[in-house]
């Protein structure tokens, strides 16, 4: 089957003389355009506005509003139409001007028909090539933003899948030790209530959370006959207790976005006044992240319940960690600590309950779904203490 061969492209004459209007639309109508004309700029527009048009080709001095006008008014309303302006002789400054406001071309009056026809193929050929760079690029933005998005989607996965590898790795962990239930999980919120405190924030923050979440993480590798041994540890036994920050560091420091909580691991055993292990670090040589873990780490320890013992209240986990300061903490993490005050940190262990309980009814509910269960922040966890064992 032939192919039908597209109409011709509609060409708009506008010129206020009419005898010029007609030879012109004559003559294209004869080379096969589709010609319509307008005996003033006003009407030239609203042929425009009305009807798809490619191509207009004007007179520039008319009365009333000119072909200047007329060429500003297409320009800001029909920027893909293409303009050719007429112009009289000795007129070249009004032509070029005509060009620098966007017209393709300018004849001068009267054009000759093998003129004005190169002229228009030209002004068409030029308006074509725009359009299918105007729809390649929007093509193309188009393109970009749907690869953008899916580039965010699958960071936000892989964050997610993260955050989730974590929490279960911490899960194994403390399902270990049953000692502290939550320990882990509250112990990062409220390091991460004093770090904010601080000023801390961004990516920073991020990593001092997944430092405080991973402290013990070294553990793994202390044999069960000491980590769950119910009394008191003989000083070998202390010796392979002691190497779990260095078993944690040399775990994860090779994981590229887990080297600086990493270095939290290795330091989440030490004193502000050097008498921590394992490397005896003192004041800011301990990174900031572990220097805040202690704090929150104490405030959790003492203030949970034990097997064998009752946890404290918070008032007194608070003085006996303000009466630390400047030996076994920070005095500015302290300062910043006290700054949350009792009712704040009591409001973050209840918030964070209060998350958990949400969440097992949510996945009591949805029991048969496929939910993991396992969000940032509230984890199905069991925690551990890091210093606070029963044995020494
Ligand atoms: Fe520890």
């Amino acid at each position: 089957m032939e192919a039908i061969p597209p109409p011709p492209p509609r060409i708009l004459i506008v010129d206020d003389d009419e005898s010029v209007r007609d030879v012109i639309s004559v003559l294209l109508r004869e080379e096969g355009y589709n010609c319509t004309t307008a005996s003033g700029a006003d009407m030239a527009l609203d042929i425009a506005n009305q009807d798809d048009t490619p191509l207009v080709i004007s007179d520039m001095k008319m009365p009333g509003k000119d072909g200047l006008w007329l060429l500003e008014a297409m320009r800001d309303k029909h920027p893909d139409t293409a303009v050719i302006m007429l112009t009289g002789y000795g007129d070249t400054e009004a032509a070029v001007d005509c060009l620098r406001r966007g017209a393709v071309d300018y004849l001068l009056k009267p054009p000759k028909l093998t003129d004005l026809i190169r002229a228009i193929e030209r002004a068409l050929a030029k308006r074509r090539i725009e359009l299918a760079r105007r729809r390649y690029q929007k093509k193309l933005e188009r393109k970009v933003r749907d690869r953008t998005a899916e580039l965010r989607t699958a960071l936000r996965d892989i964050g997610v899948t993260y955050q989730n590898t974590l929490l279960a790795l911490v899960s194994a962990l403390d399902a270990r030790e049953h000692e502290t239930k939550d320990h882990s999980q509250r112990v990062v919120e409220y390091t991460l209530a004093i770090a904010t405190r601080m000023g801390i924030k961004g990516v920073e923050l991020d990593e001092i959370g997944r430092g405080a979440l991973l402290h013990d993480i070294g553990k793994i590798g202390v044999p069960d006959a000491v980590l769950l041994k119910p009394g008191k540890l003989t000083p070998d036994e202390w010796v392979e207790m002691r190497k779990h920050p260095d078993i944690g560091f040399s775990m994860i420091a090779q994981i590229p976005f887990l080297s600086t909580p990493a270095q939290i691991v290795l330091s989440h055993q030490e004193r502000f006044d050097g008498e921590g292990y394992p490397r005896k670090l003192a004041r800011h040589e301990i990174h900031i992240g572990a220097r805040i873990f202690a704090v929150a780490d104490t405030l959790d320890a003492m203030t949970s319940d034990r097997p064998y013992r009752k946890g404290t209240s918070f008032g007194n986990a608070v003085s006996e960690i303000a009466r630390c300061a400047s030996s076994q903490f920070d005095p500015e993490v302290v300062r910043a600590f006290l700054d949350i005050g009792e009712s704040g940190l009591v409001k973050i262990k209840e918030d964070m309950a209060a998350r958990k309980a949400k969440l097992a009814a949510e996945k009591k509910t949805n029991a048969n779904g496929n939910g993991n269960g396992a969000a940032a922040g509230n984890g199905d966890l069991n925690g551990s203490g890091n210093g606070e064992k029963p044995k020494g």
